[in-house]
């Protein structure tokens, strides 16, 4: 049954091609009733979101540990909201969803960025992964798990994967020669490695990937058969075309199987490397930070003793930097230990900052929390999750920023929830009734309302919004998903624009029948706003739909059944009172060099016209 429906969240396309060729046949039928169009879609949304037996609603979702030799930046930040939103958004469809995110603690790196800070490691470790925590809560990033490897938990787990391994015959004592980064913690194979100076004019050698300097080192220590793993990584890839997404990097991890795939050194000597999980049974060697790293995902799931109902359910979301550890070295492991592969690893690009990659020595480096006290953390997030593009690289800029959140969340969502709960327009402070006479279900009777041609237009894009949304949050592209909501959005502020509700004749009964159909629409589309966009802005989805009056309870995706009087049926909301009005949804935002020099102003969201 799971199988079924991930063929067809997988197969979105083709579940979209069929509603819309059931939808028209719906609307080729004798009389073409929308709400029965409607019907027919809203099958399809249901089927895709909850109609799956309650025991295969399981879903794990990680992201990488973090290092802890530097603080957080925003390309950290977006691991983590990527996540973040995933998780949210199979809460809503009722799955039992468990998120781990956490600190990678061990090796060189660390064990240098200690010496150099002249602390002890376990201390140094135990503030930065405090920062990161910290961090995370301010940003509502909801996990449900926080692992750090240097904790007893998951030193038990490495221990018994690395056993597992070596009692298959998967490691073997042997000895390593070759090049190393210490920053990127990876062995390299000379096609790999280039040559550069560094800031001395020293020529050095350097890793073609990620630029960062490599050494030479020969050593004794424990060598995985990664070699043997090559067919069936590919078979595992061939055979689930999901499996790495985007589609591109899927094509890169086939090409990097197409070469050299030497067996890999998994242990580094303790007169090297004291800061890790020695192997066991030999405390002169130390565990090689990115199998005692992979491991984490293993532990929080429970693993040795009860990890199988989450870790058939696991899904990874990765920068494309750490793709190779994620998509070879892991799925190797995990075969030869003779675990499940993960479901699905979810690659994302990074941020750049003036078009260069952060780094301290370029003073580049974006703080998340710095920023989140101009832009708000729901800001911060909404801009990371709009703006990011998983297939390439986004470049952050702070002017941006303001642009992108004053035109979307000020102007255009906060614009319209404004609109339409003005005292001066709904007085009484309630979700207004919907009269079918004005805006008749039955197209053919169109004539006999006020509703016209644009407006059916608009009802269709909304209600066909959840299944666009879904597709997109599904393979994350998140940024079309946004750009669905607010193309949305737009319409819905051009169906209040275009009726101009303020012009109505109240003390008229027709007039404001209408009055109140407009209004009940137009909450009725903010309701669907609201409850989409829980995964990306907890807070501001919370402030809009508690301003509606939506409880709680009847904010899931079940509950995205939009306009059912349109329907024929009883909406629950007509006649309720709308919640308190906590102030706009999202204050108007100064841009950083252009306001300069004019005086000073409080700015505050448009006020309604009304
Ligand atoms: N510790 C390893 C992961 C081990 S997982 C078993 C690691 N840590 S990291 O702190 O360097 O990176 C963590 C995440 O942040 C990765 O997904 C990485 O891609 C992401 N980012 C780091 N810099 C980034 C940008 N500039 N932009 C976007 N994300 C980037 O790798």
């Amino acid at each position: 049954m799971m199988k079924t429906y991930l063929s067809i969240i997988r197969n979105c396309k083709v579940a979209q091609r069929w509603s819309f060729s059931h939808a028209t046949r719906c609307a080729l039928s004798p009389s073409p009733s929308f709400s029965s169009k409607w019907n027919c879609k809203m099958l399809m949304v249901r089927r895709m979101g909850t109609d799956i037996p309650t025991e295969d609603r399981t879903y794990y979702i990680t992201t990488p540990i973090f290092y802890v030799n530097a603080a957080p930046h925003i390309g950290h930040l977006y691991s983590a909201v990527t996540a973040d939103y995933l998780h949210r958004y199979k809460l809503l469809q009722g799955f039992n969803s468990r998120f781990a995110t956490g600190t990678d603690e061990h090796g060189l790196k660390i064990q240098q960025a200690a010496d150099a800070a002249g602390q002890d490691p376990l201390s140094f470790c135990t503030k930065v992964s405090e920062g990161f925590k910290h961090l995370f809560e301010s940003f509502h990033i909801s996990y449900t798990d926080y692992i750090r490897t240097t904790e007893e938990r998951h030193r038990c787990a490495v221990e018994h994967f690395w056993t597992v391994l070596q009692s298959k015959g998967f490691i073997y004592k042997g000895s390593y020669e070759g090049w190393y980064s210490t920053q990127d913690e990876s062995f390299l194979t000379p096609s790999q490695v280039g040559d550069a100076k560094d800031s001395s004019g020293k020529e050095i050698k350097i890793s073609l990937e990620s630029g960062h300097k490599v050494e030479w080192m020969k050593e004794e220590n424990y060598m995985f058969r990664l070699s043997e793993f090559r067919s069936r990584l590919q078979e595992w890839l061939e055979g689930n075309p999901r499996a790495v997404q985007p589609e591109r990097f899927h094509h890169a991890v086939l090409q990097w199987l197409q070469e050299d795939l030497p067996d890999l050194s998994v242990s580094r000597q303790r007169s090297r490397l004291q800061w890790g999980i020695p192997v066991p049974g030999d405390l002169d060697q130390t565990i090689y930070v990115w199998l005692d790293a992979l491991v984490n995902y293993l532990t929080v799931a429970g693993y040795p003793d009860t990890h199988s109902q989450w870790w058939s359910a696991a899904h990874h979301v990765v920068g494309k930097d750490i793709l190779k550890f994620h998509a070879i070295y892991w799925p190797a492991f995990l075969l030869a230990a003779d675990l499940p592969l993960p479901q699905t690893i979810h690659v994302h690009s990074h941020w750049t900052v003036g078009g260069k990659k952060m780094s301290k020595s370029l003073g580049n480096v974006v703080d998340p929390l710095e920023r989140s006290q101009r832009f708000t953390t729901d800001g911060m997030r909404y801009f990371l999750l709009r703006q990011g593009v998983p297939d390439t690289d986004c470049n952050y800029d702070d002017d941006k920023v303001v642009k992108l959140l004053n035109a979307e969340l000020t102007d255009s969502l906060g614009g319209l929830i404004n609109r339409c709960t003005a005292p001066s327009l709904n007085p009484a402070q309630v979700y207004p009734h919907f009269c079918t006479d004005s805006f008749p279900s039955q197209r053919t009777k169109a004539h006999e309302g006020r509703a016209v041609d644009e407006d059916y237009h608009m009802l269709d894009a909304v209600h066909a919004l959840p299944a666009v949304v879904e597709q997109h949050y599904e393979s994350v592209h998140v940024y079309k998903a946004l750009e669905a909501i607010n193309g949305c959005v737009r319409q819905t502020n051009g169906f209040v624009q275009r009726h101009t509700p303020w012009k109505l004749d109240r003390g008229d009964g027709r007039d404001q029948l209408w009055l109140d159909t407009i209004l009940h629409v137009s909450l009725e589309c903010l309701r669907m706003y609201g409850t989409l966009l829980q995964p990306i802005v907890p807070e501001i989805a919370d402030k809009l739909l508690s301003r509606l009056g939506v409880k709680p309870e009847e904010r899931s995706w079940a509950a995205l059944d939009f306009l059912v009087k349109y329907q024929g049926k009883d909406c629950p909301f007509e006649g309720r009172a709308l919640g308190p009005d906590t102030g706009v949804l999202f204050n108007r935002l100064e841009r950083p060099n252009a306001e300069k020099g004019k005086p000073k102003k409080a700015k505050k969201a448009t006020k309604v016209k009304s």
